[in-house]
């Protein structure tokens, strides 16, 4: 490895996205390599992944099966237009996805990420209802405390503030549902909440002010992550279904970071039983390793756009990027180490000995609530007075000084590990976390 990849001289052209960049060049965190569950600090420490990454690399690091798909294509296919040209992994690599689907989602359209894919879901969701007669339908509806990534469509569904406040008016014809977390019926629940599919009935006021005909589409995350775990109330899911169904309103589900496994199942839409009629994927779609985004429709959608003069453009929408051949390689190498290491499943397996492990902080300094599904864990702990987020951050430090990685968000931890973690990683990771709480103020 170069000096400079360990030890760059100048930190200050490079603006961090979502990142304290002060901070973060005063006292830099930097990895230099990664490995299975773990990284490498430029300092040569490892660091537990207890985040696979963003929410991403599912598979873990550096797994050959993919490294190896990746540095094949490149060498063999580095670019194809994507637009009137094809390749062939592109196509078996939608065909691998869909039959991984409920029916009936079984078209796939190909983005670089999770914003893009929110976006796209959007834009297909508009143009369709005004394909099939109903261009009236223009309203978006989402929900607070909502993550769909940062394009203006995305921000505009979404349900956080400082994602928001600065941005201008976003788009026009949005409205919110409420979010559904409520500690005060529902703290410490072990997985589902039992209390708040009433949050549902939101959808229906929302629907009676703006009236049906004017809503186009309704977007939530099954599980909302980014925004601190908020785990869908039992019946909830089923219960917004149902009130689509009655009002002609498209229901997609953002599974950017549900997809591929999380839960248990290789979706969120199998694992509650609820179809949409869109989904939006990215992140484990290629285990982070190479930006990817998808996301998945219906024949009924897909299917409204075919028709017209066959030497048209049913879809004015696509990126310069979409199912890029290196991509498309990184995703069925995958696909393939999710097969043959059964790690859409791998979830429903540790999930109860997780469940255990996370609850078993319940007793330390500073701890409000704690939730879990699948592998997804969170820690909600009680702000500093007057200094929302600097607790947890704290806790983000002392956990890397620890050889840790976490994720915070607002005052929340939220872990969310490599599906390949085993039982005593799972220890040492909330080891190191009790530690950790023990140790910040
Ligand atoms: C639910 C959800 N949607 C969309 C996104 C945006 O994805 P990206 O950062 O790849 O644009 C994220 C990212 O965390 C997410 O969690």
């Amino acid at each position: 490895m170069s000096d400079r990849a360990v030890a760059p001289n100048n930190l200050d052209a490079f603006w961090m996205p979502f990142t304290a960049n002060r901070q973060f060049k005063a006292n830099p965190r930097m990895f230099t390599a990664a490995k299975d569950m773990h990284y490498t600090t430029s300092d040569g420490r490892q660091v537990l992944d207890g985040t696979a990454g963003l929410w991403c690399c599912n598979a873990g690091h550096g797994r050959p099966k993919i490294v190896e798909a990746i540095q094949k294509q490149v060498a063999e296919l580095d670019y194809a237009p994507a637009f009137q040209m094809g390749h062939p992994k592109a196509f078996e690599l939608a065909a691998r996805l869909a039959a991984m689907l409920p029916k009936p989602l079984d078209h796939v359209f190909f983005t670089n990420s999770g914003s893009e894919s929110v976006d796209t879901a959007l834009k297909i969701a508009l143009a369709y209802q005004r394909q099939i007669g109903q261009g009236t339908r223009t309203r978006l509806i989402g929900r607070e405390r909502g993550y769909h990534g940062v394009g203006f469509g995305g921000i505009s569904v979404g349900g956080i503030v400082s994602n928001r406040r600065t941005f201008g008016t976003m788009l026009t014809g949005v409205d919110h549902i409420r979010h559904t977390h409520d500690i005060a019926r529902n703290a410490f629940t072990r997985g589902v909440p039992e209390h708040g599919v009433e949050f549902a009935d939101d959808l229906i006021s929302v629907i009676t002010l703006h009236d049906p005909s004017t809503i186009a589409a309704v977007i939530v995350e099954p599980v909302a992550g980014s925004t601190g775990v908020l785990i869908p109330p039992k019946g909830y899911l089923k219960k917004l279904r149902e009130i689509c169904d009655q009002h002609g309103i498209l229901l997609i589900f953002d599974e950017v970071i549900t997809g591929f496994g999380r839960l248990g199942a290789p979706f969120a839409t199998g694992y509650f039983d609820v179809v949409p009629d869109l989904i939006t994927t990215a992140k484990g779609i290629t285990s982070g390793t190479i930006p990817m985004g998808a996301v998945f429709c219906t024949s009924d959608i897909y299917d409204a756009f075919m028709t017209g003069p066959e030497n048209m453009i049913e879809l004015f929408h696509g990126y310069t990027y979409s199912a890029h051949p290196i991509a498309c390689a990184a995703a069925l190498g995958t696909l393939d180490t999710y097969e043959e290491e059964g790690l859409l499943t791998r979830a429903a397996e540790l999930a109860s000995y997780w469940e255990d492990a996370v609850h078993s902080l319940k007793d330390c300094p500073h701890v409000i609530d704690i939730r879990n599904l699948g592998l997804i864990g969170a820690i909600e702990l009680e702000p500093i007075a007057g200094a929302p987020t600097k607790r947890a951050f704290s806790a983000f430090l002392e956990a890397y000084e620890r050889g840790l990685l976490i994720r915070t968000t607002g005052d929340i931890i939220a872990l969310s590990p490599p599906l390949i973690i085993t039982k005593a990683q799972i220890d040492e990771l909330f080891d190191t976390l009790r530690g950790v709480l023990n140790a910040i103020d």
